[in-house]
């Protein structure tokens, strides 16, 4: 069952429905002003960060659900409603929302009127626009109130839903003309404020939400809007917001137009004020009268259609498969872009209070989105080493605002520092700017312990090759990329966190899985180290890598698959001898991407044994068997019911490490039906069980133990969207960025009999043309660059501005 339906020319979704199974969101914003944006106007807005910055309140895990956001009420006589069907829940005649890059447009009709909503943040603006057109559509005229309402945030979210003994003390507003200024805590310490505007004086405003509410009244039923109108209230404490109220008369046939908008803004100390007590609201009047017309709104809106023409243009395929040239041209890139951004701290699953920026997850990202803005791939780049500890080490995660560590989730997740290396490694490929690794990067954020970028990948390297265990393979740490596999904890008291509680390194416990690792991004540490003339120090690194191989071939693999890894006391995980969990996913993906046991078998038999044991309908489970107890000397794992998260569920985020796996192989019919299985739009027709936004990939998605089997969670912030992106244009469309050219190298289904390819690539544009009149999976037999052919199948770089027609002919 499905509750709407792709626009591809318009590259929308179309919600037909207000009752999707859950609010289905969309991301507005992708510089500093960001808002979350479900398809009943419910959401909130913040600046940079989710937890220090939070514009606007949102209630989560609340019921009824979704009921904060950016809602509009519509009084028509007797008659109550909203565009969005939310909060009032009012029937209504027609509804849709369409989501699209960056915009959402939310339209409802009622007893004869329209009311059509359109949002979006306009391009280096720090606000969110509000469009809202009102038709009268019946033969007679109408007298209407329109309201719009929002809840302040008191800046801090994790403060702001805790500290009610203070809060509800210090809240305060200003009220002038058209614009309601929040400016709680700016007497003191904050230069930032917050504002709320119209673009003209409305008949009635509120700043209490006990006013516009009513004391016992919910946003189901302001009271305001069922009786007698706004109050003018002006908010001292409690809870401040933003309400308007604005009387229309309509002609049959006639619309109106009001334009909203809500601004963070910051002023420099020293302009805090116009007058004692009196906010300086200059800067909020310019961005106001910046946006405020429907010709300023339209141009806006146009612009941000531009940009993201430009930005999905450096990737387009043309496969004649309609599900696939959808996900790759529209809609994984653009869950790249929001990734990219959020990292994983702000969804409709992640409260934006307890994740920040992950280190490793922000270095993943960079997969799917270098290629769409290099130059903010290389930012985060530094950021993020910025806060590498100086023995190579990490903070788990950073806040994007202070872009400090913090160590709220820890350190000493032995994975991190390698995926430095492989965030880096994607950048040089993409740009082959090899000066970013002399970039001078401080170590924990302390400039007095800055070095250059390349000195704080040889620490990445150092710091695995100097932590391994009785095996020669790498210590686990707290965890590695599982999180929940957690071998030094021993946790045995509710409320402990599984990833701070315990030794954050015991001398034992290791991990295959980033004994691949080191072995596939070692190697590209070994030929950056070449690159840049250190051949000495690219043998050693070579050798290290080569000792590893041998070390996971051997007492990293189980007879038929990889194991997972050694506990603390030496025994076997994810082997043939354990009671559950005898295999594991990752380590199967990690060690045949790094092409360990590709010539001696074992890595094609590893794939076989996922097949047999891993595979369901809808995607590849994390480990079977499941955990069906708590095991004291592995964590958090077995701590989730089977078949949910990491403890078998389909943990999406690594199926394209097999995707990725099968193509090493050659196995390009299997990497495919991979690929298709977990892929959103081919899931789009199972909405009812699937639950989550059609559109986007899911975190996870229930396993064939769980009660829910097939259905997903935690929609939107996964590491699932860039590898997916990476996997699909990379290894199975087959143009891979090389520091000197791009590389085709595709490994598809043999029945298929060509596609298209347009990639931007440093300064130039290939148009691509792929044949394969043999029916092959994989190999390329000819290559023409304009008309000329070229040996081997690393096309050169033009770096010329121009548009260069390349044909392939498999075979
Ligand atoms: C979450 C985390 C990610 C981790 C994964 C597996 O998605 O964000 O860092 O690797 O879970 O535990
Ligand atoms: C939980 C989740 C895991 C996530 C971790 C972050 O353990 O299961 O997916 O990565 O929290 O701390």
């Amino acid at each position: 069952m499905q509750f709407g339906h792709f626009d591809d020319a318009r590259r929308e979704y179309v919600i037909t429905t207000p009752r999707t199974p859950l609010p289905w969101i969309n991301y507005l914003g992708s510089e500093r002003f960001f808002t979350l944006l479900s398809n009943t106007a419910g959401g909130y807005s913040f600046y940079l960060d989710a937890r220090l910055r939070r514009l606007t309140r949102y209630r989560y895990n609340n019921a009824p659900l979704d009921s904060e956001g950016f809602h509009i009420y519509v009084k028509d006589g007797e008659s109550v409603w909203n565009p969005g069907w939310q909060p009032v829940q009012a029937d209504l005649d027609s509804y849709v929302c369409r989501h699209g890059l960056g915009y959402t447009v939310i339209e409802g009709a009622k007893g004869g009127v329209r009311a059509e909503q359109t949002l979006f943040v306009p391009l280096g603006g720090d606000c969110l626009l509000m469009r809202l057109r009102v038709t009268n559509e019946s033969g007679a005229e109408k007298r209407l109130s329109v309201f719009p309402y929002i809840e302040f945030c008191l800046w801090d979210a994790m403060d702001d839903s805790s500290n009610f003994q203070r809060n509800f003390s210090t809240g305060e507003v200003e009220i002038e003309g058209a614009a309601i200024y929040h400016k709680t805590e700016y007497r003191e310490r904050r230069d930032h404020y917050a504002v709320f505007w119209a673009d003209r004086v409305p008949d009635g405003f509120d700043t209490a939400r006990e006013k516009f509410l009513g004391t016992y009244g919910s946003p189901a039923r302001p009271a305001a809007v069922f009786g007698a109108g706004c109050t003018g209230s002006v908010a001292h404490g409690w809870q401040p917001i933003a309400a308007q109220q604005f009387d229309l008369t309509l002609a049959p046939g006639a619309s109106e137009t009001i334009i909203f908008g809500l601004g963070y803004v910051e002023n420099p100390r020293e302009e805090k004020w116009e007058a004692p007590g009196v906010v300086n609201k200059t800067r909020a009047r310019e961005m106001a009268a910046r946006c405020a017309s429907p010709a300023q709104f339209d141009a806006a809106l146009e612009a941000l259609a531009a940009y993201w023409d430009g930005l999905l243009g450096r990737y387009q395929v043309s496969s004649g498969e309609e599900k696939l040239d959808r996900m790759v041209n529209i809609w994984n890139q653009y869950q790249c872009m929001v990734t990219f951004n959020m990292s994983r701290s702000a969804s409709y699953f992640e409260s934006g209070m307890g994740r920040g920026m992950g280190f490793r997850d922000s270095c993943q990202d960079l997969l799917g989105f270098v290629h769409m803005i290099p130059e903010r791939a290389r930012a985060r780049i530094l950021d993020i080493a910025a806060t590498q500890f100086p023995d190579g080490s990490a903070y788990h995660q950073y806040q994007p605002l202070t872009k400090k560590g913090n160590l709220d989730v820890g350190s000493g997740f032995n994975d991190d520092p390698l995926w430095l290396i492989a965030g880096v490694d994607a950048y040089l490929r993409e740009t082959g700017d090899f000066g970013i690794l002399d970039e001078i990067v401080p170590f924990d954020n302390d400039e007095s312990l800055s070095q250059p970028l390349l000195e704080h990948l040889r620490r990445s390297f150092r710091f695995t090759k100097t932590h391994l265990g009785p095996h020669g393979l790498p210590l686990i740490g707290r965890a590695d990329w599982n999180d929940c596999l957690n071998l030094n904890c021993f946790s045995e008291h509710p409320g402990e966190s599984f990833q701070i509680t315990g030794p954050s390194e015991g001398p034992v416990a290791e991990s295959v899985f980033i004994g691949g690792m080191f072995v596939k991004y070692g190697r590209a540490w070994a030929a950056i180290c070449r690159r840049v003339g250190l051949m000495e120090e690219a043998d050693e690194a070579e050798a290290a890598v080569s000792r590893m191989e041998q070390a996971v071939l051997t007492a990293g693999w189980d007879g038929a698959w990889f194991r997972r890894a050694y506990d603390a006391f030496g025994q076997v995980v994810g082997g043939k001898e354990c009671e559950e969990g005898q295999i594991f996913i990752e380590p199967q993906g990690m060690c045949v991407m790094a092409g360990i046991g590709k010539d001696s078998g074992q890595a094609a038999q590893a794939l076989e044994s996922v097949k047999e044991r891993l595979d369901t309908k809808y995607g590849i489970v994390l480990l079977q068997p499941a955990y069906t107890r708590y095991h004291l000397e592995l964590g958090e794992i077995s701590s989730y019911p089977p078949g949910y998260k990491e403890n078998a569920g389909i943990f999406c985020h690594n199926n394209p490490w097999i995707i990725a796996a099968e193509t090493v192989v050659g196995h390009g019919d299997r990497a495919f039906d991979l690929y298709s299985r977990i892929a959103p739009a081919w899931r789009e027709e199972i909405s009812d069980l699937h639950k989550m936004e059609p559109y986007v990939y899911s975190q996870m998605i229930a396993g064939k133990d769980a009660k829910n089997f097939g259905q997903a969670k935690n929609s939107w912030l996964t590491g699932t969207a860039a590898w997916n992106f990476y996997v699909i244009s990379q290894y199975i469309l087959g143009v891979k960025p090389d520091w000197d050219g791009l590389k085709i190298d595709p490994c598809i289904p043999a029945g298929w009999d060509g596609y298209k390819i347009s990639r931007s690539f440093r300064n130039a544009v290939y148009d691509i043309r792929i044949e394969n009149p043999g029916h092959v999976c994989r190999g390329v037999k000819r290559v023409t660059a304009d008309g000329r052919e070229i040996s081997g199948n690393v096309l050169p770089v033009f770096s010329d501005g121009r548009t260069h027609e390349v044909v392939v002919t498999l075979g």
